[in-house]
C-alpha cells in the first residue's frame, strides 16, 4: 500500500527512509555503508548515538568510513584520512583551530567553518537502522562528491 504517495513520485521516494542494516551489527561494528537511494552514505554508531554523513569528505573526496573519531573541543568528530579534515558527526560542520595574531600568547581556539558535509537522519525501528536523506535545501559542500561524476553508483536509469 501507498501511503504516502512516494512509490508514485520519484522526488518523494528519495526521501523514504531505507533500511540499512541490524542494530546488532552497527553496535559492533561501530560503523557501516550504505547506498540510501543511489547516494553513498555512512553510519556510525558512537557513545550510544548514530549518525549518518554523506561518505566523501567536502573537502576533496576522502572516504570517511576510514576515518578516525576524536573529539576536539568536546565534539566528536570525524577525521578524515587523506588530509586530517575534522567534521562534526552530529551537524556535518567543519572545525579548524585558528590564533589571534595580534595576540601571539593566546591559545589557538577551535572555530567552525558551517555545516560543510551533509547529515542525513538515522532511526530505529524494531532493531532496524534505517536512513533518510536530508531534505535541506542549501548547498552543501559534500554534494559535490555526493552527486553527478563523481558518484561512484550510477543511477540504471
Ligand atoms: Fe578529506 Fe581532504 S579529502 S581532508
Amino acid at each position: 500500500m501507498d501511503i504516502d504517495g512516494s512509490e508514485e513520485d520519484p522526488e518523494m521516494k528519495k526521501y523514504s527512509a531505507v533500511c540499512v542494516g541490524r542494530e546488532e551489527d552497527i553496535k559492533k561494528s561501530e560503523r557501516m555503508t550504505a547506498v540510501v537511494h543511489d547516494r553513498e552514505v555512512v553510519i556510525f554508531y558512537h557513545k550510544g548515538e548514530y549518525h549518518a554523513m554523506d561518505i566523501r569528505c567536502y573537502h576533496s573526496g576522502g572516504p570517511l568510513h576510514l576515518g578516525d573519531i576524536e573529539e576536539f573541543d568536546g565534539r566528536p568528530c570525524i577525521v578524515c584520512p587523506w588530509h586530517k579534515y575534522k567534521i562534526t558527526l552530529a551537524t556535518g560542520e567543519g572545525l579548524y583551530q585558528s590564533i589571534n595574531p595580534k595576540d601571539p600568547s593566546a591559545k589557538p581556539k577551535w572555530c567552525s567553518k558551517g555545516i560543510k558535509q551533509r547529515i542525513h537522519k538515522v532511526t530505529v525501528d524494531n532493531g532496524n537502522i534505517y536512513v533518510t536523506l536530508s531534505k535541506e535545501p542549501f548547498k552543501c559542500d559534500s554534494d559535490f562528491y555526493a552527486t553527478g561524476v563523481f558518484k561512484v553508483i550510477k543511477s540504471s536509469s
